[in-house]
């Protein structure tokens, strides 16, 4: 089973597909750390973030090492949103993706995978919330680390990021035709994973038939 997670930034993805990973013993990919990766690496060698130089660094990225903290921040969130863009970028990034869901049981949360990754995701969840919302949630995350931003600054930051994501012509941020819509914006994480684990139930045959 292959549980695909997309949306917008600060939904809620990520702390749902860990839920959902836990709940049902699978194994879970967090695709944007990969984009966060290949600006981290672009960034760290001091280069420009252009079209080659991010492939080149894609082509090369390996999470393994990466510290979970250095890829959280604003400025690299900001500059994996540019080098995910790009469609070298992108294809660089397909087969680790791919071959890590027909390994089987993961969930997967990103931008494209119930489109473009894994179109053939038992669940496919497009997770979003209202732009307040979201921009409340990352503001906390960021307080709670020490990280002196504006909520107006994360508001924009997020604005400009969902806009670009969105509009790309490469596996734009967009639900797949058959994904489950669930808006957090007036939701605590529990209804969210509880809604969650009801379509996944709903999805996986039962093994008393
Ligand atoms: O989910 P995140 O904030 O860690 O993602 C960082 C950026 O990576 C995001 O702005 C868009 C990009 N991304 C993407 O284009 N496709 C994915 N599957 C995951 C992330």
């Amino acid at each position: 089973m292959i549980i695909a997670i997309d949306g917008p930034s600060a939904a809620g993805k990520g702390t749902l597909a860990a839920r959902l990973a836990q709940a049902y013993g699978l194994r879970r990919l967090d695709t944007g750390k990969l984009y966060r990766a290949v600006a981290l690496t672009l960034l760290a060698s001091g280069r420009e973030p252009g079209a080659e130089e991010a492939a080149e660094a894609a082509a090369k990225v390996d999470l393994a090492g990466m510290d979970d903290a250095a890829l959280r921040t604003p400025e690299i969130g900001r500059v994996a949103s540019i080098v995910a863009a790009f469609p070298a970028v992108r294809a660089a990034l397909i087969d680790a993706q791919r071959s890590f869901a027909s390994a089987g049981r993961a969930v997967i949360d990103g931008r494209d995978i119930g489109t473009v990754i894994w179109p053939q995701a038992e669940v496919k969840l497009f997770v979003s919330a209202s732009q307040e919302a979201r921009a409340m949630r990352r503001w906390l995350e960021h307080q709670a680390r020490g990280e002196a931003i504006s909520p107006q600054q994360v508001a924009d930051d997020l604005a400009i990021r969902d806009a670009r994501d969105a509009a790309r012509d490469t596996a734009p941020l967009r639900p797949a035709f058959d994904a489950h819509l669930l808006d957090t914006s007036a939701l605590g994480i529990e209804e969210v994973v509880e809604i969650a684990r009801r379509l996944v139930d709903a999805a996986i045959p039962s093994p008393r038939g």
